[in-house]
């Protein structure tokens, strides 16, 4: 595909990166990483300089076989970062290959990256560093062409005085002087720049399967092994569904809490928040979600920010079919249930009539894809495959379409255009004219161009929530009546954490509670007291919903002590609007804005109003 992504400033029609090496010293002191990046560059036309993606980077030199280069940090733009211009001694020809190395360190200001001091972190003794760059936070810590539409392979040469881990695999390890240790990693299979991550730490690891390693800070890792045990079975699943698993090995990371994301796909090494660690195994589904990405995003990966709903879309569809196989069918409805109310969410926030509210959206103004992260590319996308599985004939025909999708555009980045094309030729090829005809009765334009909820009502199965939804019912209809003493603890006692969020989630729907209910279900139920990071967020959510006051040291005591977007902006956001509650937002973010990582922090003050 000729590269064109909007959401870049690199020379892409003229260079490409093949591979990156990586030269760091992490210093916990200076709260910066420092050294050289080697980019491996080959022009695709007659060029005389190639320009690379920074943000906030301090730049000390660019040099070409030991020669040094002339380079120019441009102004910066607001979400793009700057360019960095670096000029070649002379023009050179199309398919001349080039070596360019640069010497810079990170800052302060760099948001692909969060220094944690030793209380942030659960032992209390050891500095920590973790990065996160998806979408376009990778320019913030190597200078590089930042777009998904690039893939490169990645070495790292990384010198810490804590152990240090990186999304890909490592070859060795050796003292230096100071007490220092150097880890080397290699990562083989191409992919794009978002998908480079680092963390160092007091980091423990314990085996959890034949390809796994949980890595956590030593108080909790008994703790994680357990939570995650079913994660071979959902690798093994991916692989019977699609193809063999690529990336040798598939380890997790436990984060601190002020991890921005439930999950992030960092090949061979899935970061993921805390919050998922609930003793009761009930958001496991965020492991397999990021499992589903070793083929749907990280071998198969969307050509730049418009089309990611490739990446989250086919990913949450494959997710929801590794629970299908391993939980059944009723499982897999109730699962996209939950996803249809957070995709209506996502289109009430934005507007029905906003852009963002778009399948593929149109970022060539500059947006930030940041601004437009929503559950809109994952549940419009998901139902969008969904539509086309039931409408062609149901799994036995769409099944090995998602095999042969893999198989045709694996380590490639592709468009929704591609994708699109693909679909057609394999249908018609495999099933014939009657097949294309099928397909043909759908609105694709409407679908991938059209605002608001999709064209088409999923019908899903509601087996599973039926006794969520006749909870949910009884309570709402309870609002006029002063006898409550039909209610008692035993009416959720057999639900599982699941159940109660989709019971919470559909009283979130109807109109705001008298404070009298609230009460009364807190006292029968014990909801306050549930630990579950999602229920708990859903009953607070819902109480906040009805400025129901006694919550609110609830809230900020739950938006202070983890920073997971999903849960915090939300409550950041309720909580502003609710009565009484705006300067309890404002005053609450402000005293703990060193909590938050970088890029929470950007959006929380767009939430509550401190930032344009
Ligand atoms: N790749 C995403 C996280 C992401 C997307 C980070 C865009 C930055 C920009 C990851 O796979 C993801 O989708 N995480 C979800 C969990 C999942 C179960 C839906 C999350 O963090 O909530
Ligand atoms: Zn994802």
């Amino acid at each position: 595909m000729a590269l064109y992504d909007p959401s870049s400033l690199a020379n892409l029609s003229e260079v490409r990166t093949t591979h990156i090496h990586l030269n760091w010293n992490i210093s916990f002191d200076e709260r910066k990483i420092s050294g050289h990046v080697v980019l491996d560059l080959l022009t695709v036309a007659k060029v005389d300089k190639v320009v690379l993606d920074t943000s906030y980077l301090d730049v000390a030199s660019a040099s070409l076989d030991g020669q040094d280069l002339k380079f120019h940090v441009a102004d910066r733009h607001p979400s793009l970062g700057s360019a960095l211009t670096i000029e070649l001694p002379q023009t050179v020809e199309q398919g001349t290959k080039l070596k360019v190395k640069i010497d810079y360190s990170t800052t302060e200001k760099c948001t692909a990256i969060q220094f944690l001091e030793p209380e942030q972190t659960l032992g209390k003794k050891f500095p920590y560093l973790f990065s996160q760059c998806q979408a376009i936070h990778a320019r913030s810590f190597v200078p590089c062409q930042d777009s998904p539409g690039v893939k490169v392979t990645y070495s790292a040469d990384v010198t810490s005085p804590l152990r240090v881990l990186m999304s890909a695999l490592q070859t060795s390890q050796e003292d230096v002087a100071g007490g220092l240790k150097t880890y080397h990693f290699v990562q083989k299979t191409t992919m794009p720049s978002y998908l480079i991550a680092i963390a160092a730490g007091n980091l423990e690891g314990r085996e959890i399967g034949p390809r796994s390693t949980v890595w956590c800070e030593p108080e909790m890792v008994e703790a994680c092994a357990w939570e995650f045990k079913d994660t071979e079975s959902f690798i093994a699943t991916g692989e019977k569904l699609l193809t063999t698993y690529e990336w040798g090995r598939y380890d997790l990371l436990v984060l601190p809490p002020s991890f921005p994301y439930g999950g992030m796909e960092n090949p061979c090494l899935t970061f993921v928040t805390p919050t998922i660690v609930t003793g009761d195994r009930s958001a496991v589904d965020v492991i397999a979600h990021e499992i589903s990405h070793s083929w749907m995003g990280n071998l198969v990966t969307t050509g730049n920010w418009e089309h990611f709903w490739l990446n989250e879309g086919w990913t949450v569809f494959v997710e929801r079919k590794i629970l299908a196989y391993l939980h059944g069918e009723l499982e897999r409805q109730f699962s996209a249930i939950i996803g249809w109310k957070a995709l209506k969410e996502s289109v009430n926030l934005f507007g029905a009539d906003s852009p963002a509210t778009i399948l593929k959206p149109d970022l060539s103004s500059g947006i930030d894809p940041d601004d437009y992260f929503s559950s809109i590319p994952y549940e419009k996308g998901f139902n969008l495959l969904y539509h086309i599985e039931k409408t062609v004939g149901g799994p036995a025909v769409f099944e090995p379409f998602m095999k042969a999708h893999v198989e045709q555009f694996a380590s490639q980045s592709i468009s929704t255009e591609q994708w699109k094309a693909f679909l057609y030729k394999y249908m018609e090829e495999h099933h014939g004219k009657e097949t294309v005809d099928k397909l043909n009765t759908i609105d694709f334009d409407t679908w991938i161009n059209g605002k608001g909820m999709p064209p088409v009502d999923p019908k899903f199965d509601t087996t599973l929530a039926d006794q969520c939804y006749a909870l949910a019912t009884r309570w709402d209809e309870a609002r006029n009546s002063d006898d409550l003493s039909g209610f008692a603890p035993s009416d959720i006692e057999k639900f599982t954490s699941t159940q109660k969020i989709v019971f919470l989630e559909r009283l979130t729907d109807c109109e705001p509670l008298p404070h009298r209910l609230l009460a009364k279900m807190d006292e029968l139920y014990k909801m306050t007291e549930i630990r579950n990071a999602d229920v708990r967020f859903r009953w607070q959510q819902l109480c906040v919903m009805a400025s129901y006051k006694p919550i609110y040291p609830h809230i900020v005591e739950f938006v202070t002590e983890q920073g997971r977007m999903k849960f915090v902006r939300p409550l950041y956001r309720l909580l502003y609007k609710a009565e009484g509650g705006a300067e309890l937002a404002k005053e609450t973010y402000l005293k703990h804005r060193k909590f938050y990582h970088p890029i929470a922090s950007a959006l929380i003050e767009k939430d509550i109003g401190l930032k344009e």
